[in-house]
């Protein structure tokens, strides 16, 4: 019995790594050494849950016995704008291979990362579950093409999949191309300026990479009889500019 992290490597899968592996959990981590990765600035991070073992392909799942994955491996925002090849090819396709693996072995629970990204945040003041998701990016019209693909495979394949949608997501050495916020925090916090070229963005809510982690592991855990909606919106500050 094994728990695989896609993306195990970044902000919010190496976290989850520790988590996992501080419960005495047995954790694979699948990792592209080729992609980025906030958390590939941090080596320490990705080494220190000592019981994992780094993999590639995804007939691995049958191999290393894995009962739960924890789908977190991606290319986020601006990458996916520089690269809508390579984000369809590893945001959709990855998630297409990933839930098949999990139907082909038998895996008993699949958590998906989504985002905010699959909303149009100027559409409405606050996001519930319910809105009317409208995409503005590759990036979020990808991940709501996987929500919906999970979706299909738990009603017509009884996969027990599950997903979650972050808010912009922040902690330690996040090098990501777009996300202004978590550098100018740890700028704040080492007493340095940060650039003021970000003042014109709209902003949004932010939520603390240890909280992203939590929420994974808790919903993967909920009771299946209290899994209505499938894939849920997480909270986080309210919405914040980089001017305020
Ligand atoms: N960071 C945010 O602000 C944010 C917001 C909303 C949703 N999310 C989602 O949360 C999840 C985790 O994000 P994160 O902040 O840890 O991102 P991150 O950039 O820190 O990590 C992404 C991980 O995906 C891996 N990866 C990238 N391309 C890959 C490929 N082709 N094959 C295999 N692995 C690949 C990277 O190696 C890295 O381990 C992602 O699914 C992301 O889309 C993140």
């Amino acid at each position: 019995m094994a728990r695989l992290i896609t993306g195990g490597s970044g902000l919010v899968g190496a976290e989850l790594a520790h988590i996992l592996v501080r419960r005495g959990e047995k954790v694979v981590v699948f990792a592209w050494p080729g992609a980025g990765g906030s958390a590939t600035s941090r080596p320490d991070q990705v080494r220190a849950g000592r019981p994992r073992r780094f993999i590639r392909g995804i007939q691995r799942v049958r191999d290393n016995g894995i009962t739960h994955i924890y789908h977190m491996g991606a290319m986020l925002t601006g990458e996916s704008e520089l690269n809508p090849w390579g984000s369809f090819h590893t945001n959709v396709i990855g998630t297409y291979n990933v839930l098949e693996a999990a139907r082909l072995f038998g895996v008993k629970g699949l958590m998906f990362t989504s985002s905010i990204g699959t909303f149009d945040g100027s559409l409405v003041p606050e996001l519930s579950d319910t809105v009317l998701q409208r995409p503005r990016d590759f990036y979020g019209v990808g991940k709501l093409y996987c929500e919906g693909l999970g979706r299909m495979y738990r009603r017509k394949f009884g996969l027990n999949f599950r997903g979650l949608r972050y808010p912009s997501v922040v902690g330690p050495g996040v090098l990501t191309p777009g996300h202004w916020d978590a550098p100018m925090i740890e700028a704040a916090v080492a007493g340095k300026p940060s650039s003021a070229r970000w003042l014109r963005t709209r902003g949004g809510p932010m939520l603390y990479y240890k909280d992203a982690a939590k929420a994974a592991v808790d919903l993967l855990e909920a009771p299946d009889d209290r899994i209505r909606m499938i894939n849920y919106n997480v909270g986080g500050i309210r919405r914040v500019t980089p001017a305020r």
